[in-house]
């Protein structure tokens, strides 16, 4: 067995690392256009819910198991299943992360691709004084053409896989010290834009104002999801970014703190983005495209709005750079902790086998939109609903149970190191309401599906 393994320098450096995988497109372009097509408030109340009753404490639960076995999350559950004399299948846990991970990138680099494309629209002054419907065309030309889709994913992909194949501390994590900062200042520009002249108070009123008859099973579902997805919980990379942490840092306080700007990063760009909407009589449902189609219309009538348009979107794709680098992060350090292939090698093998995933994705949305995989559902809907509402809330049960009742009581509260409200608190919520949360769910889509 070789073993090459890095480790953070500090808490620091953790903690940007693990805050760029949970920063991402799942803020800027998901959230968003989730809240749209599932009611507005009703979605958002339930997702904060799902973010403080179930994200935070399984977030905390994932790190602790990464940081107790200080290994990938397949040997992982390994290791902690044989420390607590329980089955080793629990290793498969760590399998079907790994797997989750792929298939997520599968789709993730395809939309990093589309931002990477804005990037340029936004520099050549695209977005200069455009107009709603020209706006919508230039997304509809972008979808319609397999090459531009192909060639954007490609881009994406080897700047991904560039990174990983050198390895965990090599710097990336720095530059999120002023990337993430950098984010939200661009964020507030935005937001005092739309502000001034979009219809701020339709949008608050969309996404706050409480309206509990609007709450439907699919909403939560999607919610519940979502709160994985935004979170990178539930498939093994924030585990094995535990796994390279020091024992003297809390897990908790950590945890807390990702969440928080996670979710108020969401928000804000939602914000921004509705009250865009319905300043301009665009439809809040108009699914993935709409940050695409929304926001050019606020850069290109904004001063100074060639700039921050580049800005932007350039910041955006670094964020959805560092969370694409986590998705993989869990199957190369199993390869490299347990074979003799070099880093850089599976790298390469791991990344092509993405890159065909993503090719499917980018046809999706052209030559193949009426291709269907299952219940209806194109190649790019079924590998998110797939991973977002099945794998990922699975593998957060799993890893609550494991945590809650496999794992010996002194394991858990030795790595957990907190004071008795707390921990009490973290018991409640990992052993009972998140696992109940997510087998409702469950339950749920089977009678849907069945
Ligand atoms: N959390 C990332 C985002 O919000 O964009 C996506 C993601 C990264 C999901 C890593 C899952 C994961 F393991």
């Amino acid at each position: 067995m070789t073993q090459h393994r890095g480790a953070w320098k500090n808490r620091w450096t953790f903690m940007l690392a693990t805050a760029g995988s949970a920063i991402g497109l799942g803020n800027i372009w998901k959230l968003p256009y989730m809240i749209g097509v599932n009611g507005g408030s009703a979605f958002v109340l339930v997702f904060i819910a799902c973010i403080l009753f179930v994200g935070i404490p399984l977030m905390m639960t994932e790190i602790m198991l990464g940081r107790r076995a200080q290994k990938n999350p397949f040997n992982a559950m390994q290791q902690l299943a044989n420390e607590a004399n329980a089955s080793p299948h629990w290793k498969y846990l760590g399998a079907m992360g790994m797997v989750a991970g792929v298939l997520i990138l599968g789709f993730y680099s395809v939309i990093g691709g589309w931002v990477l494309s804005y990037i340029t629209l936004a520099f050549n002054g695209s977005f200069d004084a455009i107009s709603a419907s020209q706006s919508s065309q230039n997304f509809e030309s972008l979808l319609n053409s397999p090459y531009l889709l192909v060639s954007w994913h490609t881009v994406f992909m080897v700047m991904t896989m560039g990174v990983v194949a050198r390895g965990v501390s090599s710097g990336l994590e720095r530059a999120n010290n002023i990337l993430i900062p950098a984010l939200f200042a661009i964020l507030l520009i935005l937001l005092g834009y739309s502000m001034s002249v979009g219809d701020m108070q339709a949008a608050y009123q969309f996404m706050f104002t409480p309206d509990f008859s609007k709450i439907t099973p699919v909403a939560v579902l999607s919610a519940l999801g979502h709160a994985f997805f935004s979170l990178s919980l539930g498939m093994g990379s924030v585990m094995v970014y535990g796994s390279y942490l020091q024992r003297n840092v809390s897990i908790a306080n950590t945890t807390i703190c990702i969440a928080l700007v996670d979710t108020l990063l969401g928000l804000l760009v939602g914000l921004a983005i509705y009250s865009l909407v319905f300043a301009n009589q665009l439809t809040p449902n108009a699914g993935p495209g709409l940050i695409f189609q929304t926001l050019p219309i606020a850069f290109g009538h904004m001063p100074f709005g060639h700039l921050f348009a580049t800005l932007f979107f350039t910041l955006v794709a670094f964020a959805a750079w560092t969370s694409a680098i986590s998705l993989v992060e869990p199957t190369i350090a199993w390869v490299v902790e347990n074979t003799s292939v070099k880093r850089a090698h599976a790298t390469v093998h791991l990344g092509l086998i993405i890159w065909m995933i993503g090719i499917t994705v980018s046809l999706s949305f052209n030559v193949w939109q009426d291709v269907t995989i299952v219940f209806g559902l194109g190649i790019f809907d079924t590998l998110d609903k797939l991973t977002s509402t099945i794998m990922l809330p699975l593998g957060g049960l799993l890893m609550a149970l494991f945590a809650g009742y496999v794992m010996q009581k002194h394991h858990r509260q030795d790595e957990l190191n907190l004071g008795r409200s707390y921990y009490t608190a973290w018991k409640i919520t990992n052993n009972i309401i998140a696992p109940l949360a997510i087998l409702m769910v469950f339950l749920y889509l089977l009678g849907l599906i069945g």
